[in-house]
């Protein structure tokens, strides 16, 4: 069994009520049921959502400890403007790919830098949330090989 965690930043608990014209109508409860259901076989997921830096920072940590095969990350806005977030992901081994729901680079300038993509195994925007399921589908295959 490979296991996998997947993390979201700031904002992405009011997925479904927040900007739905951008992020879709799918509340986080329903992707993580989804994304539970649907995963790649042999996969176990686990979930975190924080709209608190240092929290998701402490989360990443608990990765030197207890570790996983993968993860995948939608950072949300700190994907813009935290070193703190890639610094952490930088210290721990497992590959994580990055998510954004809606396509960055269509959007404001300030979307268009991300602090993670060049440490990330893949990068997945625009794709709304069946990029989710593209990650655990790259991670599956990155984890196999
Ligand atoms: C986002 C894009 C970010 O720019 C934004 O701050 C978010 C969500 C996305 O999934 O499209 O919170 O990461």
């Amino acid at each position: 069994m490979s296991k996998v965690l997947v993390l979201n930043g700031p904002n992405l608990n009011l997925l479904g009520q927040r900007e739905p014209e951008v992020y879709g109508a799918t509340t986080l409860q329903d992707l993580e049921n989804r994304l539970t259901s649907g995963a790649p076989t042999g996969m176990n997921l686990e979930f975190y959502q924080s709209n608190h830096e240092g929290e998701m920072i402490d989360r990443i940590h608990q990765l030197m400890d207890q570790p996983v095969d993968g993860i995948v990350i939608n950072p949300g806005a700190w994907t813009h403007t935290s070193v703190a977030i890639r610094d952490a992901l930088s210290t721990v081994t497992a590959p994580f790919v990055e998510v954004h729901i809606s396509n960055v680079h269509a959007r404001e300038a300030f979307r268009h830098h991300s602090y993670v993509s060049d440490i990330a195994l893949a990068v997945i925007v625009g794709c709304g949330i069946q990029g989710y399921t593209f990650a655990l589908e790259t991670l599956d295959q990155h984890i196999q090989h």
